[in-house]
């Protein structure tokens, strides 16, 4: 027997789709040419790069998603940290470091971060010892290391778990505004409507711990320019940040304090 919201999401989709076509007179050339986008975008997709993800979120769909599942009650003053989109890039299995050590190898012109902070329970306020962090971000020239060839493999990506009073500390680079590629079914879809590809410069975070909702997020740097205009609409206030100068520190130019509180189930 039919799944009861299966059959009502795919009756509306079909109605909206139908729709679509009449509205706009869709021809079968029309037609076939996004079959074939959509088709290509499955072919290029791996376990390094999702690229039908990447495809609906230049629409503001898994933004839309990420908005809808979490009622934007993580806007509140008092929340628990605000989710945002995955994105096409995230990697399973990501090197598990110690406290204190770098996700970075090589990139000496980059700017380093000393990243630090807790994770709380958001109702209780106490810490959650044994969180895992999981961060990911783009080198200096704005290539994750699954699209980069001069990067060792997971470069810039980590795992790292919180200490008994949920504190958590590790160094990362500042990271850099970023398009998305061009080489794709998404990236001809901007050019051909002549929209940018940037998405400001983000740090990706899944936090995790037993009983609690896992959240997924991106910090952004304040100071860039499409903050106001993100490629994949994936900015939230509570998510911009400030990087502060770091004094006497060999290992970085750079320091950020951030808080995540998670809310359990
Ligand atoms: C998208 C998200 C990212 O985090 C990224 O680095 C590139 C693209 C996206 O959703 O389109
Ligand atoms: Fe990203």
């Amino acid at each position: 027997k039919a799944n009861p919201r299966l059959a009502k999401v795919m009756a509306s989709l079909t109605r909206h789709l139908h729709d679509f076509c009449r509205e706009n007179e869709i021809t079968i050339d029309e037609y076939m040419a996004g079959i074939d986008m959509i088709n290509r975008a499955g072919q290029m997709s791996n376990e390094k790069r999702n690229e039908g993800l990447l495809l609906a979120d230049i629409f503001g769909m898994e933004s839309l998603a990420d908005e809808i599942t979490h009622k934007l009650a993580s806007e509140a003053k008092d929340a628990p940290t605000a989710t945002a989109i995955l994105g096409p890039f995230w990697r399973r299995d990501a090197p598990i470091y110690r406290m204190g050590e770098s996700i970075v190898k090589g990139f000496p012109e980059g700017d380093h971060v000393m990243m630090h902070g807790k994770v709380t329970d958001f109702d209780t306020g106490k810490p959650i010892e044994n969180a895992e962090i999981d961060i990911w971000h783009t080198g200096p020239n704005g290539l994750y290391e699954s699209q980069d060839p001069d990067q060792p493999d997971m470069n810039l990506r980590g795992r790292f778990y919180t200490g008994p009073k949920g504190e958590y500390n590790f160094y990362c680079l500042r990271p850099t505004k970023y398009p998305i590629p061009y080489d794709g079914p998404a990236g001809e879809i901007l050019q051909l409507l002549d929209r940018h590809a940037w998405r400001p410069a983000h740090i990706h975070f899944i936090v995790s711990a037993p009983d609690y909702k896992p959240v997924v997020t991106q910090v952004f740097d304040r100071r860039d320019e499409n903050i106001t205009n993100d490629v994949a609409f994936a900015v939230k206030d509570s998510l911009i940040v400030d990087f502060e100068s770091r004094k006497g520190d060999s290992k970085a130019q750079f320091e950020l304090k951030y808080d995540f509180k998670l809310a359990s189930y």
